[in-house]
């Protein structure tokens, strides 16, 4: 696992990108999973500003809410448009996201899965963590081996997520997410976090027990994991210095991979 610590939001916005841009530069039809949310939105800047060029990526929502009517603005199929579709030029065909206005979204979900299946995986996958050690809204509690499936939010997230709505009992109660076992099947994870409401569940994640009660904890299971934190949500990491030491001894530049 690479641990990189950053002074501040915009250099983790630049870190992560930098991970995602190199991806894409080694191959322009590069598979990138997306995450939403306000962890996701410097990287998302970063790549932006760099001019990166989606044309012929394609990527892979980790999630969607189910019960907006299509179209919403907080939909996540709304906000991946606004946010990676349109400024780094990606074809809409290209952009997958879970679809909740089918008539049967057990079916939606098995749909998803092949989907990914079907242009060979996803290469790397973003994600944000909540302050409860959700990735994807895969809740604790969730199998660490789940597939893409419906889910209910936890209501520490609906009353986390209410920000972006206007009134709190807007904001939906269930959701289509890849479950920890579909996001584990990405060749590489990327997970980032910011700030100190999230310092407790990155460590939980990093160097906690493996448990459904952090389904985060599961990123500890693949060989090839970065994650890109500030120094507010590194707070409580244990092996805080040994990372620093890491991205200073690295022999590529990047910091050294910690095994
Ligand atoms: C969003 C997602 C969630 C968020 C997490 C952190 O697609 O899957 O797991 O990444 O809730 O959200 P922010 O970054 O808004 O704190």
């Amino acid at each position: 696992m690479r641990v990189i610590v950053t002074p501040d939001i915009r250099t983790l916005g630049e870190s992560a990108a930098r991970v995602l841009a190199d991806v894409v530069a080694a191959d322009n039809g590069a598979v990138i999973g997306l995450a939403t949310g306000a962890s996701a939105t410097p990287v998302y800047e970063a790549l932006a500003e760099w001019q990166v060029d989606f044309f012929n990526v394609t990527a892979f929502a980790l999630d969607e809410y189910v019960g907006l009517p299509p179209g919403h603005p907080q939909s996540y199929s709304a906000v991946l448009r606004r946010s990676v579709m349109e400024p780094l030029g990606m074809q809409s065909s290209r952009l997958h996201v879970p679809n909740v206005h089918g008539a049967n979204l057990h079916s939606e979900a098995r749909n998803y899965e092949q989907r990914i299946a079907a242009v060979g995986g996803i290469d790397v996958q973003l994600l944000g963590i909540g302050a409860n050690g959700h990735i994807g809204f895969n809740e604790p509690g969730s199998s660490l081996s789940g597939r893409t499936r419906l889910a209910a939010l936890a209501e520490s997230t609906r009353r986390a997520n209410a920000r972006f709505f206007q009134e709190p009992a807007e904001v939906p109660r269930w959701c289509m997410t890849q479950g920890v076992g579909t996001i584990r099947e990405a060749r590489s994870l990327l997970l980032v976090a910011f700030g100190s409401a999230k310092a407790a569940a990155v460590a939980q994640a990093l160097e906690g027990p493996i448990t459904a009660l952090c389904p985060a904890s599961a990123v500890q299971l693949h060989p090839d994991v970065t994650v890109v934190v500030d120094e507010s949500a590194a707070a409580n990491l244990r092996l805080r210095d040994h990372y620093r030491a890491q991205q200073i001894v690295g022999v590529d530049g990047r910091g050294a991979d910690h095994g």
